[in-house]
């Protein structure tokens, strides 16, 4: 129950955790990484993921060039990798000799997949949005990579094998918890009380 009362927003940082990935991306002859904890899947049919970017970034200008991107997702493992490619700009230096990043080829498009990724999307640029300060790009998932004993074989996570990089705000990366998973489909609701 809250007993904290604020008007707007606060500090905005509620919401969290949230998975932080890296979003990566190729054009005008440059390979950029940024951090990017603010995306979300949002249809099955086509395939579409969103990613919300500041016009701040260097990033930004190099999707809106390439009209592509790829989603890379981590483990807590490499949150030092997350934490240097979301606390630098591509604007100074190339992220991926400075900090040595490891890359596999993309399948179909330009933007370099990360060989730490346990799992990446390929996306194709379909729409873009300003919604105040950041941008909303939505792409639509054309190749994907993953690690396969990191999943079963309904592609779901094995949270024993990976512990994913969660971000709670303010330079903060968090292993979560005690690993509990439990299976609540339609037959157990409708078997018993919830
Ligand atoms: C954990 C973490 C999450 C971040 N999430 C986002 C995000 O969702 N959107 C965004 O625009 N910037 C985000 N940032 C900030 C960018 O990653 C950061 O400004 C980066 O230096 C931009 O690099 P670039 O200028 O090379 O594109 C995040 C930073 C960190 C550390």
């Amino acid at each position: 129950m809250p007993t904290a009362y604020v008007k707007g927003a606060g500090a905005f940082t509620h919401y969290y955790p949230k998975l932080a990935t890296i979003v990566t991306v190729k054009a005008k002859g440059r390979e950029n990484a940024l951090a990017v904890a603010w995306h979300c899947p949002l249809s099955f049919e086509p395939p579409l993921y969103g990613v919300a970017i500041s016009p701040k970034r260097f990033s930004y200008e190099l999707i809106l060039e390439a009209q592509e991107f790829a989603v890379n997702f981590l483990s807590i493992e490499r949150a030092r990798l997350i934490a240097a490619v979301g606390r630098t700009s591509g604007r100074e230096f190339n992220k991926f000799e400075r900090f040595q990043i490891a890359t596999e080829k993309p399948l179909k498009i330009g933007a370099p997949i990360l060989k730490d990724a346990y799992a990446a999307y390929e996306c194709k640029l379909v729409e873009h949005h300003t919604y105040g300060d950041h941008e909303w790009f939505v792409g639509e998932v054309v190749a994907t990579h993953y690690l396969r004993e990191a999943f079963d074989e309904h592609e779901v996570l094995d949270l024993e094998k990976i512990k994913p990089a969660f971000y709670i705000g303010h330079d903060l990366y968090a292993e979560l918890g005690k690993i509990a998973v439990h299976h609540i489909g339609r037959e157990e609701i409708l078997k018993g009380r919830s």
